[in-house]
């Protein structure tokens, strides 16, 4: 079988116009303003109207990428939608996006990967081109506000909603997605989870009480696994790739926390023209916030053709994923 390379045609997000700041988290738990952008970086974050569910914010993120990629609902071979926040457990979010987008030939299902989501639908979608799928929608959306308890200020001040979409198709030799490396280490598992409305604690009276149907989080030891894999993640998938960090134009790693950012930063030697950062504006987005930092870089025109970004993320899982993708389409 001959090889297709596959890359990314077209990109785009979309983020709640709500904006809940630090101030006002002030006003609901015991936390400052001064706390939390010390310790995370974080100013502000957005929070989907009442009414909206993930497959709101995927849509229009699709929408946009399909407009960006000169791509037509109808020519679409699969969706795949990373999320932990689906509107609801089946049918798959992905199925939903498909039929409001009118995606007749797309077959659909949804990945949950937490905030690796997007590095792992993107490789999954890169690796079904390879084989002859033409054109695949990988979304990578998450309302983490669904799940969040907000009288939790371990938790409750960390994370924002947003959707990010790219529509993968061939590309050129030498272009698109040059390498990647996923993992996953399940005896983390533990460490950030949802414990109950699944099958092992399925809802109940007790399960609301308990709260369990929020996210539940060890910082600490996410934080740890973060910095570790980051750096791990990244230096393997530059090899694979066999390339140094110099030729690199853009770091674009998961925005969870702007002290992980600059800790696996540092211990790579990248250099701060080389980062994006946008974890003050929008919090941790979850699945989203590869792609939404990867649509602002090329909305704000800063990924030319023939550009190697790196992307890395990590999550509950715990999982990580990291890729090196060469812009633009070549010659395909
Ligand atoms: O996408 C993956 C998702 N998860 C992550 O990326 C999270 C990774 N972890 C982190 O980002 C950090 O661990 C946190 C930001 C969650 C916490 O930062 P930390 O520096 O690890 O703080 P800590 O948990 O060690 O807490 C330090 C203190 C504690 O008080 P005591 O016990 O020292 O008196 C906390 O109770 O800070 C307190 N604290 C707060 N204080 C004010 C925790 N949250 C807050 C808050 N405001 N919002």
């Amino acid at each position: 079988m001959t090889h297709i390379q596959a890359g990314i045609w077209g990109i785009g997000a979309a983020i709640p116009e709500r904006i809940l700041t630090n101030q006002e988290l002030e006003t609901m738990v015991e936390t400052s303003d001064a706390w939390i952008r010390s310790r995370t970086g974080i100013q502000e974050r957005r929070i989907a109207a009442r009414e909206h569910a993930a497959s709101d914010l995927a849509l229009e993120a699709a929408e946009r990428a399909l407009e960006d990629a000169a791509v037509s609902a109808g020519e679409l071979d699969m969706i795949i939608v990373a999320t932990i926040t689906p509107d609801m457990a089946f049918p798959a979010t992905a199925c939903i996006v498909q039929d409001r987008l009118g995606a007749s030939k797309a077959s659909a299902f949804d990945l949950s990967a937490g905030c690796s989501g997007f590095v792992y639908a993107l490789d999954v979608g890169a690796n079904l081109v390879a084989t002859g799928r033409a054109r695949i929608l990988v979304i990578g959306v998450d309302l983490l506000s669904r799940v969040t308890d907000y009288s939790d200020r371990s938790t409750c001040v960390l994370f924002g909603d947003g959707a990010a979409a790219a529509v993968l198709g061939p590309v050129g030799e030498g272009y698109g997605v040059v390498a990647a490396e996923l993992g996953a280490d399940g005896s983390g598992g533990d460490f950030l989870k949802l414990p109950a409305g699944g099958s092992r604690r399925p809802a109940s009276h007790d399960t609301v009480k308990a709260g369990e149907h929020y996210l539940h989080m060890a910082g600490n030891e996410v934080f740890k696994f973060a910095v570790r894999i980051m750096g791990d993640s990244t230096t393997r998938v530059l090899k694979k790739a066999g390339l140094s960090p110099e030729a690199i134009r853009w770091f674009v790693p998961h925005q969870a926390n702007i002290r992980i950012i600059n800790a696996s930063a540092q211990r790579l030697g990248i250099p701060d023209e080389k980062l994006y950062v946008n974890v003050q504006r929008y919090g941790n987005t979850s699945a989203a916030s590869i792609g939404l930092a990867l649509a602002e870089l090329s909305d704000a025109g800063h990924l030319s053709e023939g550009d190697y970004v790196l992307i890395v993320g990590f999550g509950a899982g715990l999982t990580w994923g990291s890729m090196v993708i060469r812009w633009g389409r070549g010659e395909s």
